[in-house]
């Protein structure tokens, strides 16, 4: 059975503010695209590694990845999405994993894949989630407090059988999703987690971005 990991890597990373997209910042002389394509050969569970990123960033992708294919992504996530599977076919299950989340721990990456070859057709990293969580309406007013202990906060890479996730793009041509996963729900398929780990945070903001030089220094 082989594993194809799709790297999303074309965003323009609004909400960092840089003046680069976000997957070619760099932490520590390493940019969060490099970091994201080793953990996934690292940990030794995937086969092939395909990146999008914006059409201007093919060459220098190139260079920094050379064991990956490079293809342009598109405007949306999901149409990213939809350009690495398209240029990857022939694989039995495809990860998904955001260039935004370059810590990412290779045991998680291979808990994720056991998931895969144990039988699940989609299996998500997870983590408690520690703040209390209210519902508001438009106003800021508080609706109703949801109980934590039913919630997860969701990290990738999410892993599905190339048939569950090739589905679940068809079903729903033009759909916007946060996650991969959130698309095998909507068309009505089961989908599994497994033990997430806050060093695959997301890099979304400036604070995030400090927090990341911290960790890499760390272990450095
Ligand atoms: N992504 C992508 N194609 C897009 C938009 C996002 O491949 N059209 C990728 C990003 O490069 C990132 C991942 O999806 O690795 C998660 O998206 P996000 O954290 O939102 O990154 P950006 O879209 O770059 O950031 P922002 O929303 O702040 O602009
Ligand atoms: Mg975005």
């Amino acid at each position: 059975m082989t594993v194809v990991a799709l790297v999303p890597a074309a965003g323009q990373g609004t909400r960092l503010g840089l003046n680069i997209p976000k997957a070619f910042v760099t932490l520590k002389d390493r940019s969060l695209l490099e970091r994201a394509v080793d953990g996934l050969f690292t940990s030794g569970a995937v086969d092939e590694v395909v990146v999008m990123v914006p059409a201007d960033m093919i060459e220098r992708a190139r260079e920094l990845v050379p064991r990956a294919r490079v293809v342009v992504g598109g405007a949306e996530r999901t149409d990213s999405v939809r350009a690495g599977l398209a240029a990857a076919p022939g694989h039995d299950h495809v990860l998904v994993h955001d260039a935004a989340r370059p810590l990412t721990p290779a045991p998680m990456i291979v808990r994720v894949v056991d998931a895969l070859r144990a039988g699940a057709s989609a299996v998500i990293p997870v983590l408690p989630v520690a703040d209390t969580v209210k519902r508001v309406d438009a106003d800021g007013a508080v609706l109703a407090t949801v109980d934590r202990a039913d919630l997860r906060a969701v990290q990738t890479p999410q892993g599905f059988t190339a048939e569950a996730l090739h589905a679940a793009y068809a079903a729903a041509p033009g759909a916007l999703a946060t996650d991969d996963a959130g698309l095998v729900e909507r068309a009505g398929g089961t989908v599994a987690t497994v033990a997430g780990d806050p060093l695959a945070m997301k890099i979304t903001t400036a604070f995030d971005l400090r927090i990341a030089q911290v960790l890499v220094e760390e272990s450095a």
